[in-house]
């Protein structure tokens, strides 16, 4: 099934109980529990928990990003924090240097009270990569595009790397979307997006996913973190997110022909000094981007020549 099917039909089966072609909206916080045993009787028991609007949605993330199981969250950094929770109490993580500051803010203010360490290291230099692993290195987290220097890091290369080492690779791939780049296709081990963005498509929800090559024990204690710590995405939401995804493929290809078109006009433009944009064949990390990407997508930065009152002026 090409990925244009997959992304139309995933967690779009009709509704058993009422025939509806479209998922269903479920807001109902509890659910009934039948009279012989009081277990749930639809194998649902507390929002919180489990949600069917939620089932759907990450029916629908692992289809897309070629996973085995997927969770959603209130948001990126929701998705984020419960994974970075899962990992065993004493690991160090590698971080990049470019990638999503509150990540970063994530390390720095809270890792310490998780029982974390960790380093930030360009994603593009395997050699200074291989030189920040220590034994206790449990995962390396990449960013492709990267927010916002929009660098590339190989991410076969990182996978092989971080297991040679005993440790997963943690690719945050929302930049590309599942449309343009699926990571655990690559050997990525685990893939987070912010839903806000690409997958969400309209500027009107939060939202975060998990992808997880398969479920194995970090799924489940990053399930576990989610549930308890209650980083939970609404149903709301959920049904947003899921929506969104229908038409995730025919909106990243408009998208990149945009993109293409002002990154050409930019790159010759006399008063820009800098396209950071990876379809242009003068990007660093273009050659890599072609091959781990099926097209370059929609974000770009750009430095203008002068300084902050001329960027502005063309904000
Ligand atoms: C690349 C990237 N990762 C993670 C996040 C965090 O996602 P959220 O804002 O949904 O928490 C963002 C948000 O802008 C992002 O751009």
């Amino acid at each position: 099934m090409r990925f244009e099917t997959k992304a139309v039909h995933a967690g779009g089966k009709p509704d058993e109980a009422t025939g509806a072609v479209s998922p269903p909206l479920h807001l109902s916080t509890t659910f009934e529990r039948n009279a012989t045993d009081g277990q749930p009787s639809h194998g649902y028991s507390y929002i919180r928990d489990h949600n069917p609007t939620q089932t759907r949605l990450e029916s629908a993330l692992a289809a897309i990003d070629s996973a085995e199981g997927a969770l959603a969250f209130a948001s990126g950094m929701a998705a984020a924090s419960a994974l970075f929770q899962a990992l065993p109490s004493g690991s160090h993580v590698l971080l990049p240097d470019d990638g999503y500051y509150a990540v970063r803010i994530l390390a720095t203010d809270f890792f310490r009270r998780w029982g974390l360490t960790h380093d930030l290291i360009s994603m593009d230099d395997p050699d200074r990569i291989r030189k920040a692993m220590r034994p206790n290195t449990r995962a390396i987290w990449c960013e492709s595009p990267s927010n916002p220097l929009m660098r590339i890091c190989d991410i076969a290369a990182l996978a092989s790397m971080a297991h040679e080492a005993n440790a997963i690779l943690i690719a945050d791939g929302t930049f590309a979307s599942p449309a343009l780049q699926r990571p655990i296709e690559l050997g990525a081990d685990v893939v987070m997006h912010s839903t806000t963005k690409y997958l969400g498509g309209h500027s009107d929800v939060q939202g975060g996913s998990l992808a997880f090559r398969r479920p194995d024990e970090l799924f489940e204690k990053a399930e576990h973190a989610r549930t308890i710590i209650g980083g939970v995405a609404s149903p709301f939401n959920s049904w947003l997110v899921l929506r969104g995804i229908r038409t995730l493929a025919p909106r990243m290809r408009l998208h990149c022909e945009n993109a293409r078109a002002i990154a050409d006009f930019l790159a010759k433009h006399p008063r820009i000094e800098a396209v950071h944009y990876p379809g242009l064949t003068s990007h660093p990390g273009h050659q890599i981007a072609a091959r781990q990407m099926s097209d370059f997508g929609g974000m770009m930065s750009i430095r203008v020549k002068g300084g902050a009152a001329e960027a502005l002026a063309v904000l």
